[in-house]
């Protein structure tokens, strides 16, 4: 028998590639999913159990470790009662839907003393690991600033095929804390400690939601960095991510997967650093993290020394992100506190 018995709860889109990741290690095995969904409509892994409320997954299944793949503002009730019950808990990104809910979750792991880790598989990416390290070890000089810039595309489509994706009250935004959210926070990671942010929200298209599309922001570090961050759901494909860090003696850059190196003196005699790995097959643009991530969490439950991201780690782009948006509604600069 395999030694952590899994539920995942909510067999929407993203849990397909969990099933994925999760089918890649060998102690681990699927033992039931949850969805309000009929099971007819489910792509059900093979030998799980369908269970059509989570609660009755978790109180009769027992699983050692619940995979939380739900629409964003179920987050904090499902992690609540899954950490209540003892079982260890990776939640999809967002964390929350705001930095309140975040810190109510924040104390789940504490508390209840199971392990609450947070999916933000592009901090695994081999591009951004390695620009992490530029910046840690300094030998390119200071970090002056940095750009990032998350393009995709989102049509009406997907909103109609979930509603609570285009809801204020059910997603907590749309193209800040949904699409690029890892974006956002892999700027902060880079930058340090935020001290001001200025930001816009707003709907390019018309799409009937209540959640923007768009948003331009800056953020100022307290090392003096700062940054340029552009995001939109508005775009007329799934660009891939752009992040660029201008260093005192070099400027990388990452595109298309790949991350690149310039002399600061001449920014177009780039060369290649290093390449992501790639996932296969239409999410591509998520990104290949979720295997690495999903790994380093059941790592982390054996005692092997394997990676999560806390709650509270997770929940510092939660609050960047409410700040963009209060910064957008009264117009002016908004301090970090
Ligand atoms: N890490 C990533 O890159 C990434 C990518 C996509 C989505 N996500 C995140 O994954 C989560 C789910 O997104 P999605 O696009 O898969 O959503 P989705 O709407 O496709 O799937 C959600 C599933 O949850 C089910 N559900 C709703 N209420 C339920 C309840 N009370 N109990 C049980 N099941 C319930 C729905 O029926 C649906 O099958 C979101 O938080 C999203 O931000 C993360």
């Amino acid at each position: 028998m395999a030694r952590f018995r899994v539920g995942i709860i909510g067999m929407g889109t993203v849990a397909h590639t969990h099933v994925k990741a999760l089918k890649k290690i060998d102690d681990v095995s699927i033992a039931a999913i949850a969805d309000i969904k009929d099971k007819s409509e489910l792509d059900i892994p093979e030998g799980a159990e369908y269970c059509s409320d989570y609660r009755t997954m978790i109180d009769e299944v027992k699983p050692d470790a619940v995979h939380i793949c739900l629409p964003h503002y179920l987050h904090a009730e499902a992690a609540e009662y899954a950490a209540s019950h003892g079982v260890s808990i990776l939640c999809e990104k967002p964390v929350a839907m705001n930095a309140e809910q975040a810190e109510i979750m924040s104390t789940f792991q504490d508390k209840y003393g199971v392990t609450v880790a947070v999916c933000m598989q592009n901090r695994w990416n081999r591009t951004f690991r390695h620009l992490m390290e530029a910046v840690e070890s300094g030998s390119d000089g200071r970090l002056l600033g940095l750009k990032a810039v998350a393009l995709w595309a989102r049509d009406k489509g997907y909103y109609e095929k979930a509603p609570w994706r285009g809801r204020m009250e059910t997603a907590g935004g749309g193209c800040l804390i949904n699409q690029a959210v890892h974006t956002l926070d892999q700027v902060i990671q880079l930058g340090g400690n935020v001290k001001t942010v200025k930001g816009i929200v707003t709907n390019v298209l018309d799409l009937g939601i209540t959640v923007e599309d768009s948003s331009v922001s800056e953020i100022v570090f307290e090392n003096g960095a700062r940054a340029l961050i552009m995001a939109s759901n508005a775009n007329i494909v799934n660009s891939t991510i752009e992040i660029e860090a201008v260093f005192e003696k070099s400027i990388y850059t990452i595109k298309d997967y790949k991350l690149y190196k310039a002399p600061a003196a001449d920014p177009l005699d780039k060369s290649l650093v290093v390449s992501d790995d790639l996932m296969e097959g239409e999410k591509s643009y998520y990104g290949a993290g979720h295997v690495m991530l999903i790994r380093e969490f059941y790592s982390h439950l054996r005692g092997d020394g394997g990676k999560v991201i806390s709650v509270r780690d997770a929940s510092r782009v939660i609050k960047l992100i409410d700040l963009i948006r209060l910064s957008s509604n009264e117009g002016r600069c908004v301090e970090w506190r």
